[in-house]
């Protein structure tokens, strides 16, 4: 009998310090110790042991079930320390590991300056605005005195969905939007897409940007056009910036001009840039045509007003000694990273 648990707890314990999982160490507690455990059955037949024999017998039964209890629990904690040694590994963060770089986004270049243009308008009194690039051929042509067989509707090869309903070629359409909705005083910039049937070159795509100027109110001159536009030349090109007015002809204005600012890579000698020109024209403008006021309803014996347009991807070009114009449609992110 002796040897019989002499060897049962060997067994066991070699069993329990065996066991590598939680599972298979329960396995063997239930094998000895278990209501049909081997342990328990011995303890059950002490009755058939001589009375004489139980008191030594007992003792040795119990001292078994202690050690192989005693193992357990040892290897029940030894099993949890593993497995939460193993947890702590997974979950450990190297706090020395170099972290990725984020690709950040940039402004667009066009967006940059057109930004910049912005704040100097808003900060002389301009309100921003916006009107539709589908339009009417009322909006982009008649209403602004260009009427169906005006010759300067050749110049600008116009993308007709009807005979009525075109892409506007010029934001000058949105002029007869703001005098159609607003009784002077007036002042306005309305930045936005225009579009033209042109192939694709360094310098013309068929669709690209202007910004328009619209003021109107009584006792507005040439002067005050010149003032505000030399205001943006000085803005755009710096406090020196020399700007001259040449006459022109649009349709909607009357006088017009044209506005150049004189080439600040060569201050006027003639240049790579400025083509040998000493200057660089810059947008057209002039005094509201009083036809186009009228049309508008708006009394031009009462009220004045001046306009102006210029081409966005020309001064974001020359604001950025950019030399080709199909980078600021062809997202090239090497190219975008650059601003
Ligand atoms: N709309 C003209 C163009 O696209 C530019 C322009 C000229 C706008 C004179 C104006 C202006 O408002 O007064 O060529």
């Amino acid at each position: 009998m002796k040897e019989k648990l002499l060897k049962l707890k060997e067994e066991a314990l070699a069993k329990i310090t065996d066991a590598a999982q939680p599972d298979s160490l329960e396995a063997a507690r239930v094998e000895y110790l278990g209501k049909k455990g081997e342990l328990t059955q011995i303890l059950r037949g002490m009755g058939e042991v001589a009375p004489e024999d139980r008191p030594a017998m007992g003792q040795m039964v119990n001292a078994v079930r202690e050690a192989v209890e005693a193992a357990i629990e040892l290897r029940r904690r030894e099993l949890s320390a593993k497995a939460l040694e193993a947890k702590l590994g997974k979950e450990k963060v190297d706090v020395t590991i170099p972290g990725e770089p984020v690709v950040t986004g940039r402004r667009h270049p066009l967006n940059i300056a057109v930004g910049e243009m912005l704040d100097v308008f808003t900060k002389m009194g301009f309100d921003v605005v916006e009107g539709p690039e589908v339009e009417y051929d009322y909006y982009n042509f008649e209403a602004l005195n260009i009427p169906k067989d005006h010759p300067a509707r050749d110049t600008q090869d116009t993308f007709y969905f009807t005979d009525n309903v075109l892409l506007r070629t010029q934001t000058s359409s949105v002029q007869i939007h703001v005098m159609e909705n607003q009784k002077p005083p007036i002042r306005v910039v309305a930045p936005g897409r225009v579009y033209r049937s042109d192939a694709v070159d360094a310098t013309h795509s068929p669709l690209f940007h202007q910004m328009e100027g619209l003021v109107v109110d009584k006792g507005i001159t040439m002067a005050d056009l010149k003032g505000t536009l030399e205001n943006l030349a000085r803005m755009l090109y710096g406090e020196e910036a020399v700007c001259r007015f040449r006459p022109h002809h649009f349709p909607f204005t009357e006088p017009s001009a044209e506005m150049d600012v004189q080439c600040f890579a060569c201050r006027g000698e003639g240049c790579r840039l400025c083509k040998g020109e000493g200057w660089i024209e810059l947008l057209g403008a002039g005094m509201v045509h009083p036809k186009v006021l009228r049309t508008c309803g708006i009394d031009p014996d009462v009220y004045s007003g001046f306009a102006f347009g210029i081409g966005l991807e020309r001064v974001t070009m020359r604001r950025y000694n950019i030399d080709d114009l199909r980078l600021l449609f062809e997202n090239d992110l090497r190219f975008l990273g650059q601003f």
